[in-house]
């Protein structure tokens, strides 16, 4: 390890017990705490989490590092502090925020990401630490260093959008749960993921963004070694909307219990927004169908798959794999 990472995981670690501290004993943290509450977060949750909240003031977290030894440059470098350009000292990236601890593989925190409570003008929800020596985004799972654990007993990962909804499940006790940082899926992210189960559950939101992160995340499987399926949330909620919603149980049952199969999802995806009672859009879904098909099925699949879109659409098997058989 070099000596400037270590530097910098000591001055992650007294962050994250500094925000940590503010959060669960201090009247300033009281907001955020309740804010937290409020979303139905508990106390075991909150500081299993290792969440915290950042002061307004500009320089509380700096002043602090400072008499711990660390330069504006170590701060800056950290990315917990910013030098501006007009020459004055280092202040606080993270100031009024409910702070997230971000783990490396090992369970280190590197960065953080800070959601604000109340939106006020077109600052971002989330505020992620920058990219900096011991933290890159295309490199880390929310969650992950427990998640490998919980999926030798649960047998899967399950792949969700946000860390809110990791957190969320993990309170309901599914614990294998892992979540990208606003980030695309990276080869880096696919191999962490298969270093630790060969079962996935891709569990996005389920509005229009989660349906295409969906789909773009599907398309990344299967790698041969990885099976992915995919858990659609209803209502336009997202896992954590849903988990409020309807309860842990439901959540099992109803959602991560009865993942669809990469085909299957490919269909509802190519079905969704169009009305099959409509010619044009009959004939592009089962052109896009086929099209599905034609990839890395097996014949057995096809079969399957073929029967239910001749069911749906009305159209004979016989001409589909016709149809099929041309498009090959
Ligand atoms: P979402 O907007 O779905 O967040 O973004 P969420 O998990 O539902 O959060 P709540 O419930 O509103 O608090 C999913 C992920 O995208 C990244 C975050 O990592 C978030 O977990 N994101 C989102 C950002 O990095 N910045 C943003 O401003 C918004
Ligand atoms: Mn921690
Ligand atoms: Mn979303
Ligand atoms: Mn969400
Ligand atoms: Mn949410």
């Amino acid at each position: 390890l070099p000596s400037g990472h270590r530097r910098l995981l000591e001055a992650h670690r007294y962050a994250e017990e500094f925000y940590r501290h503010l959060l669960l004993n201090t009247v300033e943290g009281e907001e955020a705490l309740n804010y937290l509450y409020g979303r139905g977060f508990t106390r075991d949750t909150i500081e299993k989490f290792g969440i915290g909240w950042s002061l307004g003031n500009r320089e509380s977290l700096v002043t602090l590092l400072k008499r711990k030894g660390f330069s504006d440059e170590e701060l800056s470098e950290s990315g917990l502090a910013i030098i501006p350009d007009n020459g004055s000292g280092a202040f606080d990236r993270f100031r009024n925020r409910v702070m997230f601890p971000l783990h490396d593989t090992n369970g280190k925190t590197v960065g953080f990401s800070g959601r604000v409570i109340q939106k006020a003008g077109n600052e971002p929800k989330y505020l992620n630490s920058p990219e900096t020596p011991i933290f890159n985004k295309s490199e880390i799972l929310y969650n992950y260093h427990n998640a490998r654990l919980a999926a030798r007993k649960s047998g899967n990962v399950i792949l969700f959008e946000g860390f809110m909804d990791v957190i969320s499940a993990d309170e309901a006790g599914i614990q294998s749960g892992v979540a990208l940082m606003g980030t695309a899926m990276s080869d880096k992210h696919l191999s962490l993921l298969g270093r630790v189960t060969n079962e996935v559950i891709i569990c996005t939101d389920g509005d229009n963004a989660g349906w295409e992160a969906a789909r773009r995340f599907s398309r990344m499987f299967p790698t041969n070694r990885l099976d992915a399926k995919v858990a659609i949330v209803p209502e336009g909620l997202d896992p954590d909307d849903y988990l409020k919603k309807y309860g842990g149980e439901a959540f099992r049952d109803r959602i991560i219990g009865q993942p669809h199969t990469l085909l299957s999802f490919a269909m509802m995806y190519a079905k969704r927004e169009k009305n099959l009672k409509n010619e044009n859009d009959l004939l592009q879904y089962i052109h896009e169908v086929l099209k599905e098909l034609a990839g890395k099925t097996t014949p057995v699949e096809r079969d399957i798959y073929l029967k239910q879109l001749s069911e749906e659409t009305g159209v004979s098997v016989d001409a589909l794999t016709s149809q099929f058989r041309k498009s090959e």
